[in-house]
């Protein structure tokens, strides 16, 4: 993006944002400890109705995520391996679809947090080390944010849906790794 780009995406006008208020948003946490999770990051309601107000740009570029995901774990033999040992890339990719646009659905409840268990006890299973699974969500992290960037121009609303979309992604790792 060129300066002139810059300059001109900060006067455009809010429009992202603008209804992110309306949107119909759930959190319904029974375990204390995840509760306490939210609360040390201030991910407030708020937070996940601008997350709920982005799921259609993540579901318009699903494909485009996904790809960039697997390229860049592709590129490491061993994980490779992992993956047609226990899955297909085909298998995988389209849990992988569901589960992302999932996280942006605006309901963090046991049943999303039930989700993130099993992800973290079928990894074990498979032998999957932290440092890949951290490692694979910077690329989504870049990929989510080359999105956002190209969606939306007003400068305020990158930085605040950039923010949450850091908070949630933090958030899922945490469960996931606790
Ligand atoms: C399974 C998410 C990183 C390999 C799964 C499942 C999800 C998931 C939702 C299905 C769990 C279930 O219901 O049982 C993620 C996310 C990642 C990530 C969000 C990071 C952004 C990785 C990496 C590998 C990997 C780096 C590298 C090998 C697998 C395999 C399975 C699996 C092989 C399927 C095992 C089976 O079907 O038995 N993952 N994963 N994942 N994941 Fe990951």
């Amino acid at each position: 993006m060129s300066l002139f780009q810059l300059i001109r995406g900060s006067k455009e006008e809010k429009k992202w944002l603008q209804y992110a208020g309306e949107m119909d948003v759930i959190i319904d946490i029974e375990d204390d400890s995840i509760q306490t999770k939210m609360d040390m990051m201030n991910f407030t309601e708020n937070d996940l109705k601008v997350i709920k107000s982005i799921q259609p740009i993540v579901r318009e570029h699903i494909d485009q995520l996904v790809e960039e995901f697997y390229s860049t774990i592709l590129r490491v033999e061993h994980l490779k391996e992992m993956i047609e040992k226990y899955s297909t890339v085909d298998r995988l990719r389209e849990t992988l679809k569901v589960h992302f646009i999932e996280l942006f659905s605006g309901k963090i409840d046991q049943s999303f947090v039930g989700k993130r268990f099993r992800v973290a006890k079928t990894h074990y299973r498979i032998g999957l080390e932290p440092a890949w699974y951290m490692g694979a969500f910077q690329n989504v992290q870049n990929s989510l944010l080359s999105i956002v960037c190209n969606k939306v121009s007003n400068k305020e609303e990158i930085q605040t849906i950039l923010s949450v979309v850091n908070k949630i992604l933090s958030f899922e790792q945490q469960i996931v790794l606790e």
